[in-house]
C-alpha cells in the first residue's frame, strides 16, 4: 500500500510538528482540530519552524523560499472530519485522554476509507485499548514521535498483537520517508524510551531525597560523567512534572514495580503547581530563564 495523503488529528505541540514533517517529506496533509483558533495557533507554530529551516543552508537540512511555499501548499487545516475520508494514514495526536481518543477513533472509523491505517502518537495509553474503538484492529499501530518533531529523529513504531504485517511494514517505511529513524517496539506501556528513561528520572529524585547529592551536583554528574546533554532535574523540568507524574501512574499501574512509582517529592511539587519550566518553577526556579536557580526543596 502506498501512502500519499496523511491525516493528523490535533494541531497542538505534537500534531503540528507531525503535520509539518509530513508536508516537508512531500505528503499532502490534512490536520483536524476542534476549533479554528487551535488551527491558527498550530499553523503559526509551523510557520515559525519553517522560517528557521529556511535560514539554514541546504546541506544542513535547510529549505529554499520556494520549497517553503510548496510545503505550505501541501498543508490543509480543517474542523470537519469528513475531510479525512480519503487519507491513507491518520495519525492521532489529540489530548492524552483515553475516552477522548476512543471517541475520536469511533467517530471517524466509518468515515475514513477502509484500508487506511490508523496510528496513535500516545505516550502512555495502550494502543490495544485504542484499537477496540474501531473495526480495523489489524490496521492500527502506534507511531510515537518526540518533541520537537521537526528536529527529533526518533519514531517508535508500535505493534500490537492484532497488527497485520503489511500494515506494520508500511508504517515503518512511512516513518523512514518522513526522514526519521524508526525503531520497532511492542505495545507495552512506555515503549522503549520511557521504559528506560522514567525509572532513571525517578531514581534521580530518590537519590536527591536520600541526600546523595544536590540537584546541581546530580545534574552535573550525569551530564559530565555520562555525556548526557542535560542532567535529570533539568530534563524533568523540561518534560513537565505534571506529565511525568501522570506517566508514573500509568506505568506503575501496568508493572506494579517500585521503580515506576512517584517519589513523594515529585507528588508534592505537582500538588503545589510547580510543573517545571512551563509554570516558572519546578526543581529549578526560572525567574531568569537564562539562569535557572535550584529551589530549596
Ligand atoms: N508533548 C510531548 O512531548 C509528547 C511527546 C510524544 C507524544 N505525545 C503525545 O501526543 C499527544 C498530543 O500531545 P501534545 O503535547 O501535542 O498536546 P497538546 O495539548 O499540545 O495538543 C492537543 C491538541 O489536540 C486538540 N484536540 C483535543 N481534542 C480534540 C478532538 N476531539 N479533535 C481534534 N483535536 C482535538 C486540542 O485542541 C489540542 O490542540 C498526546 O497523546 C501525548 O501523549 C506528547
Amino acid at each position: 500500500m502506498e501512502i500519499k495523503k496523511v491525516g493528523v488529528l490535533g494541531c497542538g505541540l505534537m500534531g503540528s510538528g507531525i503535520a509539518q514533517v509530513g508536508a516537508m517529506a512531500g505528503f499532502d496533509v490534512t490536520v483536524l482540530e476542534v476549533e479554528q483558533k487551535f488551527l491558527d495557533q498550530g499553523f503559526a507554530g509551523m510557520e515559525k519552524s519553517l522560517a528557521k529551516f529556511a535560514e539554514r543552508p541546504p546541506e544542513k537540512g535547510g529549505i529554499t523560499a520556494q520549497q517553503k511555499d510548496e510545503i505550505r501548499g501541501r498543508l490543509k487545516g480543517t474542523t470537519s472530519k469528513s475531510d479525512l475520508a480519503d487519507c491513507d494514514i491518520v495519525i492521532e495526536a489529540i489530548i492524552e485522554n483515553v475516552e477522548e481518543k476512543k471517541k475520536m477513533y469511533a467517530s471517524i472509523d466509518g468515515m475514513v476509507k477502509k484500508d487506511a491505517i490508523f496510528a496513535s502518537n500516545t505516550s502512555s495509553i495502550s494502543i490495544t485499548e485504542l484499537l477496540t474503538a474501531t473495526k480495523r484492529p489489524e490496521r492500527f499501530i502506534g507511531l510515537h514521535f518526540f518533541n520537537p518533531v521537526p528536529l527529533m529523529k526518533l519514531v517508535e513504531v508500535v505493534r500490537t498483537i492484532a497488527t497485520a504485517d503489511d500494515v506494520y511494514q508500511t508504517a515503518y517505511g512511512f516513518a523512514k520517508k518522513l526522514g526519521k529513524v524508526p525503531v520497532r517496539t511492542s505495545d507495552k506501556t512506555g515503549f522503549i524510551v520511557n521504559r528506560l528513561l522514567v525509572p532513571y528520572l525517578l531514581d534521580a529524585i530518590r537519590a536527591y531525597e536520600e541526600g546523595v547529592g544536590s540537584m546541581e551536583d546530580i545534574d552535573n554528574a550525569m551530564r559530565l560523567g555520562c555525556g548526557y546533554p542535560m542532567g535529570p532535574f533539568t530534563l524533568l523540568d523540561f518534560v513537565g512534572l505534571d506529565t511525568t507524574y501522570y506517566i508514573t501512574h500509568v506505568m506503575y499501574d501496568e508493572f506494579k514495580e517500585r521503580r515506576f512509582a512517584s517519589p513523594p517529592l515529585l507528588k508534592r511539587l505537582v500538588m503545589a503547581g510547580w510543573y517545571g519550566r512551563k509554570s516558572g518553577r519546578g526543581f529549578y526556579d526560572y525567574s531568569d530563564p537564562e539562569k535557572p536557580r535550584p529551589n530549596r526543596l
